[in-house]
């Protein structure tokens, strides 16, 4: 049996990965340490209550003396590392964070792989590190080309200049101490559980109820969308078949400016809902992030040629199925949507809407 040290898992993407593995795999052990920030949420993990194949355990990935309790207890043959602070206006407002548990966090896990897995100057057979991380390393594009594997990390916000470093200490123990390690970077993600603080969830919530919606600089930065699942399904395939010491770029070519996705999303509701107070009247402006990279655009040759990995879920049917989601878990939606979230939003748009 595999046993996979999974972090983060309780957040958007992790919790649709226990999803994806557990559906694939009879006799698996995913462990998930998650701290259960804001964006951590039992209520994602629902659906695996009673299942044995996954133990849930709270607690921080900085966390020296827990995560190396957790290598004696399971001896894992995975750690795949999605625990992360992820949204980039709130680095951009508190970037400390973001170094405490993208960067420490991180390098705290590699140290107590390579203590477990290390001996004698020989490391334990089948055992891999693999970091989940993000296009947003890259920086940004012009209006032309793709980011590739071999381009230089260039990150511009808070977040992805923490990202970045990750990456780096992550090649750091590959290349020092010869450590068994794969990274990904994916584009921007989008369906079930994605928390209302990024541009999908953020603007179907405010359709539904008729609230502004509020849209960057110009409406014309680009990001290239891919359903969630394609990337768990990456995800899975680097752990189990990526070479060593290798970044995959993954992402399904489906760039679309930020203006678009938003009329799409008033055009499925008004539909859906048969809402006359739904149009494109609701889109406001707003001061640009600042730093705003322009385009991102992943090249996912590499992944398609050494691993056969291709995107299943077109941008058409996953943005149905991603409304469908939270149009059917309202519950969701109200619970995530209380308290502290409308402090956050009301300090990040107060002077923008
Ligand atoms: P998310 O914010 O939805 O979830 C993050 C999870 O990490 C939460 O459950 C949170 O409780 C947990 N967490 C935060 N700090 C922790 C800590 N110190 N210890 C343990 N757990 C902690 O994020 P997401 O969108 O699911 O992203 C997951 C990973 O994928 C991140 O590493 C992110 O950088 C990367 N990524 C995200 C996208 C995207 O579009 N969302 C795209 C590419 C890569
Ligand atoms: O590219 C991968 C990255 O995608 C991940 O590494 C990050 O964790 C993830 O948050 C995401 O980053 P973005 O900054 O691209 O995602 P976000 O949903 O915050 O914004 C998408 C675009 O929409 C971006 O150009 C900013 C814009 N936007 C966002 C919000 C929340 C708006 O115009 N209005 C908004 O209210």
């Amino acid at each position: 049996m595999k046993k996979y040290l999974i972090t983060g898992c309780a957040g958007f993407i992790g919790s649709n990965f226990v999803y994806y593995m557990l559906n694939k795999y009879e006799d698996i052990l995913l462990v998930n340490l998650d701290k259960l920030t804001y964006a951590g949420n039992l209520e994602n993990l629902k659906d695996v209550e009673g299942d044995k194949r996954h133990v849930f355990v709270q607690g921080d990935i900085c966390d020296r003396a827990l995560v190396t309790g957790l290598f004696e207890k399971y001896d894992f043959d995975y750690v795949i590392n999605f625990a992360a602070e992820s949204h980039v206006d709130r680095s951009i407002s508190n970037p400390e964070i973001f170094v405490e548990t993208n960067v420490l966090g991180t390098v705290n896990l590699l140290q107590c792989a390579k203590n477990a897995w290390l001996a004698d100057g020989k490391w334990a057979e089948g055992k891999k590190y693999l970091q989940v991380s993000t296009d947003e390393v890259y920086g940004s594009l012009g209006e032309d080309g793709y980011f590739m594997e071999t381009t230089p990390l260039c990150p511009h916000s808070p977040y992805s200049s923490s990202k970045a470093s990750a990456d780096m200490f992550v090649m750091a123990f590959h290349d020092t101490y010869g450590m068994p390690v794969n990274i990904t970077r994916c584009s921007n993600n989008y369906g079930p559980y994605q928390f209302p603080e990024k541009l999908i969830p953020l603007m179907i919530n405010n359709v539904k109820h008729h609230k502004q919606l509020p849209v960057y600089g110009d409406g014309m930065n680009v990001r290239d969308w891919l359903y969630v699942e394609d990337h768990c399904k990456a995800i899975d395939m680097v752990a189990n078949g990526g070479r060593d010491g290798e970044v995959y770029n993954v992402g399904g070519h489906n760039e679309r400016p930020n203006i678009f996705i938003v009329k799409t999303i008033i055009a499925q509701l008004h539909e859906r809902l048969q809402d006359d107070g739904i149009d494109e009247g609701l889109i406001k402006y707003v001061a640009d992030r600042l730093g705003h990279d322009r385009r991102y655009g992943i090249d996912p040759t590499k992944i398609k040629n050494e691993l056969g990995w291709y995107p299943e879920t077109t941008f058409e049917v996953g943005i149905v199925k991603t409304i469908d989601w939270y149009l059917a878990h309202e519950e969701w939606m109200a619970n995530v949507t209380s308290g502290n979230y409308q402090k956050y939003y009301e300090e990040m748009y107060k002077n923008r809407l």
